[in-house]
């Protein structure tokens, strides 16, 4: 049995005993406990309290006043992927169109191309090495779409790795099927026959391996409409996968309605939002995730992060780490992306990229807060101040270790 305690903790952030979906004016409320200590044993969190009244264990760890905060949890990543894409990234800078880009063969379908030529193995071995980036980062979650596949082979050779990431990592990885990210070229004109290669070939063969948590659908214009996404999720529904889709990234897509037709878990991107999407989502139950390093990258109008909130809504935050809108999975960036960007309060923006992050990727029982029984995946921070130094100081590296099971996370 292991048995560890961290003790002085200036703040011991997001101590919960009854974790809930936090919406509307809750997430503001970040409750802390200060001059704390808290008891690891077996790699969970077993008990906390404040110094005055400390137990023993057999290996203290004095953190001399940092504080302690639960991981991340990033719900909406594209983390395996072939190779990364800052040749468009500079061909955007001098100027050139989306549709330019698209012609040279950029875009998922250039990621889908590299893919095809890329074994698993490799894959495999790219991702992790990510995902040990983002851990040491605080991550200590994390959700991992398919979708750069966009063949029956590729998508599952996609999903078979994020398979091997979920059995060989540490955190947990819950699995998307995102069949649905765009149009292969040799069914440009044909769409009936790639969503029904969708419905009739790839969700049976994804379920006899079991190979998906959850299904994805980029409904945008130009990409699949909200008749398909509502169809696609429904025949994902069939096979026990819940949605959680791409929605209102570049236009007013009709993706949040179609999300709240059909359950969604969560909405995701919403740079594009009106009145009606956002009093339609305050009044849903499917989480708003918030993606603002994609609108950063892209030079799209961050989210309505303030209006979302004030009307109600239960809010998540993710990197949307993937190599052409968001080649970052940095959830300390996304954090202070959000507050300067966004003007979410620091509050607002820890307890959704932590607690509602784990909701968002039905990982509530097991991280998100300080709560007896759950993991011990933990942000030790550096000496820090306030709770508002963490997305205040943007640009300092403000984590000293990072727990995950009770163990540090040491580059692989
Ligand atoms: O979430 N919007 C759709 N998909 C990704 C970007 C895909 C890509 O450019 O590779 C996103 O931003
Ligand atoms: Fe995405």
């Amino acid at each position: 049995m292991s048995n560890l305690l961290l003790t002085n903790i200036h703040q011991l952030i997001n101590v919960r005993k009854h974790p809930v979906l936090l919406r509307g004016q809750a997430l503001k409320e970040l409750p802390v406990l200060n001059n704390a200590w808290v008891q690891i044993i077996n790699g969970r969190i077993a008990d906390y309290g404040t110094m005055d009244i400390c137990p023993d264990a057999t290996e203290v760890y004095d953190l001399k006043g940092a504080s302690v905060l639960p991981c991340w949890c990033d719900s909406h990543t594209h983390v395996v992927f072939a190779a990364s894409r800052e040749d468009e990234f500079v061909d955007k800078l001098k100027g050139l169109s989306y549709a330019e880009i698209a012609a040279k063969g950029g875009g998922i379908l250039n990621s889908a191309s590299k893919l095809a030529l890329t074994t698993e193995e490799v894959l495999y071995e790219q991702a992790k090495k990510r995902i040990f980036e983002w851990m040491a980062l605080g991550t200590g979650a994390i959700e991992i779409k398919s979708g750069y596949g966009l063949s029956f082979d590729a998508e599952l050779k996609m999903l078979r790795v994020i398979r091997r990431l979920k059995e060989s990592l540490p955190i947990p990885v819950k699995a998307t099927f995102l069949g649905a990210h765009t149009y292969p070229a040799l069914f440009k004109e044909d769409h009936e026959s790639y969503i029904d290669l969708i419905i009739n070939d790839l969700l049976p063969a994804i379920d006899q391996e079991q190979l998906a948590d959850y299904i994805d659908v980029f409904c945008e214009e130009g990409f699949f409409t909200p008749e398909e996404t509502v169809r696609i999720c429904e025949a994902g529904k069939q096979y026990g996968l819940k949605a959680k889709i791409h929605a209102n990234q570049l236009h007013l897509s009709g993706g949040v309605q179609a999300g709240i037709s059909v359950n969604a878990v969560s909405v995701d991107h919403l740079e594009t939002m009106n009145e009606e999407t956002i009093s339609l989502l305050a009044s849903s139950d499917t989480i708003g995730t918030l993606l603002p390093t994609a609108a950063y990258f892209l030079r799209m109008p961050f989210q309505p992060a303030r209006a979302l909130i004030d009307a109600g809504a239960a809010i998540a935050l993710a990197s949307d780490c993937n190599p052409g809108s968001s080649p970052s999975g940095n959830m300390n960036t996304v954090v202070s992306m959000s507050c300067i960007q966004m003007k979410m309060l620091p509050e607002e923006a820890i307890n959704a990229a932590t607690l509602n992050g784990a909701f968002a990727m039905g990982l509530e029982k097991e991280l998100g807060s300080i709560t007896v029984g759950k993991r011990a995946n933990l942000i030790i921070t550096r000496p820090i101040p306030s709770i508002a130094y963490i997305p205040y100081a943007f640009g300092s590296n403000l984590i000293d270790k990072v727990l995950v099971n009770g163990r540090e996370v040491t580059s692989e």
